[in-house]
This record gives structure tokens, C-alpha cells and sequence, in this order.
């Protein structure tokens, strides 16, 4: 039994957000976590919500709410979503915690006293009418390349243009809509970023079995222009973890927060420790190479806009704190999932988000579907024609409809309980020599996290049941070899339990009706395909289940295509 620590990117805490920010970070993270636990490893699970920066604060002032209370409501909100979607965390945590502060402001000290911290004085926009400074995104104005009026400091969300405050025309203050705007000296913190250079190179080329999607991120932000820049870890903002070091203030720092890219990814510690402060349990065994956790293999999910920030930043803060922090192991990272013909967005409410999604339908189907199409080596698509066929054909035709079959005949003809009788022949063999090449495949897909190929490999597993039913049809071999026919039964309805635990990672709660209609709690794993189908025995009784899965019409999806398509601004 091994240890394993899976992290997903947290996600912000303004807003709900779309299926393709869940595919590409939480849902896969989940998908590993339940395969490894399935497999009987020791896993801890980590998630939690991104409280702090700009968008926080925006979205809190947009809703009228002080922006502690605003991330306490959101952060439930979801929680209580991730709990529909059946994210199986261990915690799920809030990087506004105490110990993320706590943790943080260490962080700052260690690498302040290691020299890896310089004071760096830079002019910035200050409006005297809110007695602050403004971050790019508290800036409007209109925007000098195409007209738009509401362009926002740092980029012009109609022509996309990347700004600067200063281009702006006629620009206000978001918060009071004041012009009465003036650049002033403000001095900020730098993390030397740039003296740690090599050590990260040497750190990511020694990762020759990561993604390339993750390693080529990585190298493009150390080797291109001037290579890795000294980084900016403040901001001239009231909410977030002060910038402070171990509690004690920093001459000149007063009234800033350290920048939400630093504090974020040091939650993916204090959520565990928030975890072991809740539960008693021992956070450091998972974190501290010199407290056990040189045992642990710890994988991250995220994003590929979120790559720079995990294979550089996040390990920069790691090495040049010189404690014996555990490092990642291995960053599986996804490219976009793109919405019908277009992209997913939040302004425009085009796309399915998270809490809709559970509205219409249960999340194993989501959870099917986006899996089994997650975008892992190129941006993918989702369509309602392509959900429709698969979660019909997959899911009712394939899974489904195999389940429904065996216990209704065996029901049918020999009661609710595994008949006895007969032997397995040639047919039988067959299937148990197929079906022990793709489990081990399977096996080999999953715990490499290609979760399209592992997909794949499920369905296949579906399929060779539904395939040796038909060809044993054992509804015809009742009527002149009635032995024969229930030795079939027993195996097929033996297949059922071994499909719940195979599929328990993608569709957990299928996984649960499964077992509960074999009557039996039993998920150990198939490391024995021929043992595993003789589980259950003859005289155990079963009950046939309720649709495993029903079928999308065609008129659902239409409707449903025309629901989310989004409103035009
Ligand atoms: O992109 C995002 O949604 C960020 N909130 C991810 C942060 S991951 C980490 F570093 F904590
Ligand atoms: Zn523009």
C-alpha cells in the first residue's frame, strides 16, 4: 500500500464555475483519488476555494456584501455543488483560513532571511477619492483600440486588446467612478525568482515522464525573453493575508496583502493542515520530507493556464524556503474545453455551469461524459448531439442496458437470487482471457492519469459483457439446457459487481445502485479476474434495480441547446 497526495486547483471563490473549468482540474483529480482508494492505497484528497485578489473583492462589491461574508456564503455554495458533482475530498478548505496566513507569512520570513526577497519601488495609479491604490482591474476607461468604454485596465474584454492603465481614455475608479486618478511611488516585494533559475531547470528536466503539455509550458516561461523574472508577491489591497512575516510587520508594507498567486497554491498545505486541526489527524506525515512524507507520491491537476504558477512560482517558494517541504512528484495539466462551437462564458452565461448542470441531470452523466472526453492532448468540444449519443449509447445502451437484461431474465426464470448449476466452457474462458488483458490496461491507463484512454478501456469492458451475452444468449439455452443458462446468469450477474467496482472511479454513484442491487458491499478489487466473477455465489440473493441510466431525447436536447446558448450583451 502505497501514499498518494492529490491536489486540484482551487477554484476562485467568485462564482460558480463551467464544465470546463471542472474537467480540468477537480473532476480528474476525483477520478484518481477513488481509483487509488479503490486500489486500497492511502490517499489524501485536497481541494479548496481561491478567497483572495481583485476578483474576490469585485464580485463581493457587486453583490453588495462585505467580501468575508460573500467568501463564507460562496465557499458553501461550493461546497455543497462539488458534493452534488460527488468530489470525493478529503477536505475541501478556504485559503482565507488562519493557518493558510499563518503559513504564508512563514513562507515570506524563510525566504526573506534566505535573500530571496528584494523591496522594489514602482509607480502605480492612486485615486485620492477612494485613498487607495488600484490594482489594473479596479481601472475603467475606453479603451484606445477599438472605442469600447468599459475596458478594464489591464486587458479590453471586447477587442481583447492586453492593456496598460496608463492607455486608457477618460479612465475612473470601479469602486467610486472618480477621474481624480495620479501615478504615485508605491514599493512592493519581489521574490528573486530569477536566482533560483537553475535549480528549477534542473528540477523540470528531470521530469522526463510528465506531460508534455505541462513540461513544455514550463520550459517556454524559463527559457523565453529574459527567462524567469523577479516576481511582484504584494498588492495594494485590503483583503487577503497581510504582509507581514510570522505575524511581525514589514517596514514600508503596511496596508498591503501578500498577491493571491503566492498565498493560493501554500493553501494546498493549510487545507491540510485545516484537515488534521478538525480531524486529529497528522498533516505534517504528508508535507514534511523529514516527518514521513518522503514516502508520499503527490500529484497536481490543473489547468494549462495555471502550469506557470505550479511548475515555477509554487516550487520557487518551496525550494528557496530550504525546508524540507514535499515537493510535487508528477502535474498532469488539461487544455480547454471549448462549448458548442464557441467558449464557455461567465459574463455571458453561455455554457453549462456547475449548478445547472446537476438541475437537469444526475452527475454520473456529466461526470461520464466529460471524462470520457476530457481535453488532455488538444482543446475538445462539447456539443449536446456528442452528450446525447454518448450518455444513449454508453451509458443506457452499453452499461445500462446489460444490467437490466441479466436481472430481469434471471429473475424471470429462476428467482432473484444466483442460480445454480452448469460449468463455464470455451465462451466463458474467453471472456475472462479478454477481460484480464483490458482490466490490467485499464489498470496501467489509470494510474498513468490518461483518463481518455482509461475511458475507452472501460467501455471496452462493458461491451465484451454485452457481447458475450448475446452470443451465449442464454435466454435461448434455458429452454433445452437450463443448467447451462444459470451457470451464464451467475456469471454475467457476477459481471455486475465487478463492473461497480471498475467503474466506481468515473460514475460512483451507478457504482453504489450496482452493488446494492447485487446486495453485497464488496469493492475489492479485480486483481483476479476468474475469482472476482465467482464473488458472488449460487443462492446469493440480488434484486433487479430501477433504470441504471435513462436515454436524452431529442427534444430535451434541443430545449436544452437553445437554454444555454447565452444571452447576448
Ligand atoms: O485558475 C484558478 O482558478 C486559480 N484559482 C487556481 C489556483 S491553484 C493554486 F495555486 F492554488
Ligand atoms: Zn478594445
Amino acid at each position: 500500500m502505497a501514499r498518494h497526495l492529490i491536489t486540484s486547483a482551487i477554484p476562485y471563490i467568485n462564482g460558480i464555475k463551467h464544465l470546463g473549468n471542472l474537467v480540468g482540474s477537480q473532476l480528474p483529480a476525483d477520478l484518481f483519488a477513488r481509483y487509488l482508494r479503490g486500489r486500497g492505497h492511502e490517499v489524501m484528497f485536497i481541494c479548496a476555494t481561491d478567497e483572495h485578489g481583485t476578483p474576490a473583492e469585485l464580485a463581493a462589491a457587486k453583490a453588495g456584501k462585505d467580501v468575508a461574508d460573500y467568501c463564507a456564503e460562496m465557499h458553501d455554495v461550493q461546497a455543497e455543488i462539488a458534493r452534488g458533482f460527488r468530489l470525493s475530498f478529503d477536505h475541501f478548505g478556504r485559503s482565507s483560513s488562519a493557518q493558510n496566513r499563518a503559513l504564508t507569512q512563514h513562507f515570506a520570513r524563510v525566504l526573506a532571511e534566505n535573500g530571496l526577497i528584494r523591496e522594489v519601488t514602482e509607480k502605480q495609479m492612486y485615486s485620492v477619492a477612494d485613498g487607495r491604490f488600484l490594482p489594473d482591474r479596479y481601472i475603467e476607461g475606453t479603451c484606445p483600440n477599438c472605442g469600447y468604454e468599459s475596458a478594464r485596465g489591464d486587458q479590453c474584454d471586447n477587442c481583447t486588446k492586453q492593456l496598460d492603465p496608463v492607455d486608457l481614455i477618460n479612465p475612473h475608479s470601479v469602486i467610486s467612478g472618480s477621474t481624480e486618478l495620479e501615478m504615485r511611488e508605491t514599493k512592493h516585494l519581489f521574490l528573486r525568482q530569477s536566482a533560483m533559475k537553475d535549480k528549477l531547470a534542473d528540477w523540470i528536466d528531470s521530469k522526463a515522464d510528465w506531460p508534455v503539455l505541462t513540461t513544455s509550458i514550463a520550459k517556454k516561461w524559463l527559457n523565453d525573453g529574459d527567462g524567469l523574472q523577479d516576481r511582484g508577491i504584494t498588492r495594494d489591497l485590503s483583503w487577503g493575508v497581510p504582509a507581514q512575516f510570522d505575524g511581525a510587520p514589514w517596514k514600508g508594507m503596511e496596508g498591503k496583502v501578500f498577491y493571491v498567486w503566492f498565498d493560493a497554491p501554500i493553501e494546498y498545505i493549510a487545507a491540510t493542515q485545516e484537515w488534521a486541526d478538525k480531524s486529529g489527524g497528522d498533516w505534517a506525515r504528508w508535507w514534511r520530507t523529514d516527518k514521513g512524507a518522503e514516502d508520499v507520491t503527490y500529484t497536481q491537476f490543473m489547468g494549462k493556464d495555471n502550469v506557470p504558477f505550479h511548475t515555477l512560482s509554487f516550487p520557487a517558494t518551496i525550494l528557496g524556503s530550504d525546508e524540507p517541504w514535499k515537493l510535487v512528484d508528477y502535474i498532469k495539466s488539461f487544455n480547454y474545453l471549448n462549448y458548442d462551437g464557441g467558449q464557455f462564458s461567465t459574463s455571458r452565461g453561455r455554457g453549462v455551469f456547475m449548478d445547472q448542470a446537476l438541475e437537469i441531470l444526475p452527475s454520473d452523466y456529466w461526470r461520464w461524459w466529460l471524462l470520457s472526453h476530457a481535453p488532455e492532448s488538444a482543446d475538445s468540444e462539447f456539443t449536446w448531439e456528442n452528450f446525447q449519443t454518448s450518455v444513449n449509447k454508453d451509458l443506457a445502451d452499453v452499461l445500462g442496458n446489460f444490467v437490466s437484461r441479466i436481472t430481469k431474465f434471471t429473475r424471470s426464470k429462476f428467482g432473484e437470487a444466483l442460480p445454480e448449476g452448469g460449468t463455464w466452457g470455451e465462451r466463458e474462458e474467453a471472456l475472462i482471457a479478454e477481460l484480464t488483458t483490458r482490466v490490467r490496461e485499464y489498470e496501467r491507463h489509470m494510474d498513468d492519469k490518461e483518463v481518455r484512454k482509461a475511458a475507452t478501456e472501460l467501455r471496452a469492458i462493458w461491451v465484451a459483457g454485452n457481447e458475450y451475452l448475446q452470443s451465449a444468449a442464454p435466454w435461448t439455452v434455458f429452454k433445452t439446457e437450463p443448467e447451462q443458462a444459470a451457470a451464464q446468469a451467475r456469471l454475467a450477474l457476477n459481471l455486475i459487481r465487478l463492473y461497480a467496482v471498475l467503474s466506481a472511479p468515473f460514475i460512483p454513484d451507478a457504482t453504489d445502485t450496482m452493488l446494492a442491487a447485487m446486495q453485497t458491499e464488496d469493492r475489492s478489487w479485480p486483481t483476479d479476474v476468474r475469482a472476482a466473477l465467482e464473488a458472488l455465489p449460487a443462492g446469493h440473493a440480488f434484486t433487479t434495480p430501477e433504470v441504471l441510466f435513462r436515454k436524452i431525447a431529442d427534444e430535451e436536447r434541443e430545449d436544452w441547446q437553445v437554454r444555454f446558448a447565452g444571452k447576448r450583451e
